[in-house]
């Protein structure tokens, strides 16, 4: 099956790491997060993939013609228009009679995708979140959702979508694309595809919904960072470097090099890296950035960037008490 995933964003949220690297190339947990959805999708059974690239879109293509064997189609996307447009400027490349899996390139998530895509319905992956309005949402009745909305002012329903489509038939979707793009119908300034998707409803299609209960965010640095201590708790990395203790979970590189440090727990030391006399914990270290006699937790290092810190002298006497901040 054939999936679209949308990675043409800017990723504002996550600058200054974005101005040198799309978003979707961060590393988490060892992987760039463009590589955790790809191995998903591949192990469920997507043998064909459409990327829709705009900002530093020859970073991704390259990466992706790099490690991954499937075919891939790549669609530059000139302007953000918004989702809906993102999906349109794809008809090129998909079939009409053929069903069509969209995710946003930026979703990690945990969902058997292989049950998702033997549904008989269309099905949209949804979440409970204490505060909808800035997501699209689903209103359901049973298992049907019998209206989408855009970010509510007033949502009437919890159950935001996450970005994870199964679209029965993907000329159908194209059709009411057509009919929002010909029409210039936009919410909040943007062509979105919640809209194409309640024009679908409008339309006659049957959508029910799929939970997504394990679903990571990476847009933003506390949300990056969270998604990498959650990952390395599912992975199996042991790694042993003499002369360093290693506190699990961790990723280090296999080309990282350590001399005297403490790493982890919730530490992603990248390929290259230099680790020098630091203590490195809940951290993404990028690759080839240098850390030098530094006590780091909850940072994010970019690739090739340096920090480095400095051991304090002291000479106090007995019962004495400093804070050193
Ligand atoms: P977001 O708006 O959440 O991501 O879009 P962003 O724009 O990259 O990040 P911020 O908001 O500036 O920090 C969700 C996904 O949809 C893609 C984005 O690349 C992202 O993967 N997208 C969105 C497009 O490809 N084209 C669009 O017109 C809109």
């Amino acid at each position: 099956m054939k999936a679209i995933i949308p990675v043409a964003g800017i990723g504002t949220r996550l600058r200054p790491h974005t101005f040198s690297q799309p978003k979707v190339l961060m590393n988490v947990a060892g992987k760039p997060i463009l590589g955790h959805i790809m191995d998903k999708l591949i192990a469920s059974g997507i043998d064909e993939a459409v990327i829709v690239v705009g900002y530093l879109g020859d970073m991704i293509e390259a990466y992706l013609r790099e490690e991954y064997n499937i075919k891939l189609t790549f669609v530059p996307q000139q302007k953000m228009l918004g989702l809906a447009h993102a999906i349109w400027i794809c008809r090129e490349a998909v079939t009409d009679d053929e069903p069509l899996f969209i995710i946003l390139g930026d979703t990690i998530f945990d969902v058997d995708l292989q049950g998702i895509f033997q549904s008989t319905t269309s099905t949209i992956g949804v979440r409970e979140v204490e505060d909808p309005r800035r997501f699209g949402i689903a209103i359901t009745e049973g298992e049907k959702i019998v209206r989408l909305i855009e970010k509510p002012d007033n949502p009437q329903s919890n159950l935001a979508i996450v970005g994870l489509y199964y679209l029965q038939n993907a000329g159908r979707l194209f059709r009411s694309l057509d009919h929002l793009i010909e029409g210039d119908i936009k919410t909040k300034g943007e062509f979105q595809l919640t809209d194409a998707l309640q024009h679908m409803i409008e339309q006659g299609e049957t959508f029910t919904t799929f939970p997504v209960k394990n679903w990571y965010d990476c847009g933003k640095p506390e949300t990056l960072l969270s998604t990498n201590k959650v990952l390395l708790e599912t992975m199996e990395n042991h790694s042993t470097h003499p002369g360093c203790v290693i506190n699990e979970p961790v990723f280090i590189a296999p080309t990282a090099q350590l001399t005297n440090a403490v790493i982890g727990p919730y530490a992603t030391i990248g390929e290259h890296a230099v680790i020098q006399g630091a203590i490195v914990r809940d951290s993404i270290i990028g690759r080839g950035a240098k850390v030098d006699n530094i006590m780091l937790d909850n940072s994010i290092v970019g690739s090739n960037a340096a920090v480095s810190g400095n051991y304090h002298e002291i000479n106090i006497g007995d019962s004495s008490e400093i804070k050193l901040r």
